[in-house]
């Protein structure tokens, strides 16, 4: 059966190098991508409407509806990411505005409108925080049976977090939405920053990129060329991790992954640790009725970077 995705996302650097991936695949007829939803995180999800808008144009793909969704977490101040991505969220280079506009309905309540008139097709692939998700499960208690299946880019768990210590990025910024969508017992796969990191393009991947002559490669260098500094600025080294084409990739292919099933909670409330993902790895734990998700604990890094730089390229 062909993968159909609505894709959730906060584009974002990594979220729009995704799309790029995912254009090739939808424009050859691969995958179906059925409607994208914005959310605040990396900015604002007007903002990130209008990415998505720039960057499916760029690439290629009409005619995908993209609805605005949460402005804010549910219980915390909203915060965006701009010293990763930019005030604008694409590196700041200047891109006009999109020919088309958001639709008329928002995030999540699109998503409930797709899920309940496509049950058990599609694919929701969640690569920013998750109030969309969190707001749609609250509008449809039946959403965890309606949807094929989850993938969310998100956590971290022998990993240190992105955002604090403890903490990966999507998570933080809505651990109480994170909290419901891994509490909701649907068949969702998590792909955290345990990961998503060993996959870190590097620098002659990134010179391979530079050489590509067409305009999606092009871009893709442009757009990047701030997020790679801003890695090195954090990392001292020259590269990038593409978190989110990882879950993305993931959802279309999950033979490139290997996978563990645990309950997955989130620290909602430590000074410290707020945001923070959890599961108690000892064999004979007992978590109630918390249903187990299926994490992602190893990729293949060689893979995911050619099919990603073919993609681009
Ligand atoms: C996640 O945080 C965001 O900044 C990225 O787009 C990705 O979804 C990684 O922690
Ligand atoms: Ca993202």
């Amino acid at each position: 059966m062909k993968t159909r995705i609505l894709l959730d996302c906060d584009t974002g650097i990594d979220d729009a190098l995704t799309l790029l991936y995912l254009a090739p695949l939808v424009r050859s007829g691969e995958i179906d991508l059925v409607a994208i939803g914005t959310v605040h995180g990396n900015v604002a999800p007007e903002t990130g409407a209008l990415n998505t808008l720039r960057v499916l144009e760029r690439a290629g793909v009409h005619d995908v509806p993209v609805a605005v969704g949460a402005g804010r977490p549910m219980a915390q101040p909203v915060e965006f990411a701009d010293e990763w991505h930019g005030t604008d969220g694409l590196g700041d280079i200047g891109l006009p505005e999109p020919a088309a506009r958001p639709a008329d309905v928002s995030a999540p309540e699109q998503i409930v409108r797709l899920a309940r008139a496509n049950p058990g097709e599609l694919t929701l692939l969640a690569v920013g925080p998750l109030t969309n998700l969190g707001i749609a499960l609250l509008l449809e208690p039946r959403l965890p049976r309606l949807f094929r299946e989850v993938v969310v880019m998100g956590g971290a768990f022998d990993h240190h977090g992105n955002i604090t210590g403890h903490a990966e990025a999507n998570v933080w910024h809505d651990p109480e939405a994170a909290e419901l969508v891994f509490a909701a017992g649907w068949p969702l796969t998590l792909v955290p920053l345990d990961v998503t990191h060993p996959t870190a393009l590097d620098g002659a991947w990134l010179d391979r990129l530079a050489a590509g002559e067409g305009e999606v490669a092009r871009f893709a260098s442009r757009i990047l060329e701030f997020y790679v500094t801003a890695y090195h600025r954090s990392l001292g080294v020259r590269g990038a991790v593409i978190h989110d084409a990882l879950a993305a990739m993931l959802a279309v292919d999950p033979s490139l992954g290997e996978y563990t099933e645990r309950p997955v909670r989130v620290e909602l409330r430590g000074d410290r640790t707020r945001g923070a993902t959890l599961w108690d790895r000892r064999r004979y734990a007992d978590d109630g009725d918390r249903p187990a998700v299926r994490v992602a604990v190893r990729a293949d890094a060689a893979a995911f970077q050619e099919r990603l730089l073919s993609s681009l390229l």
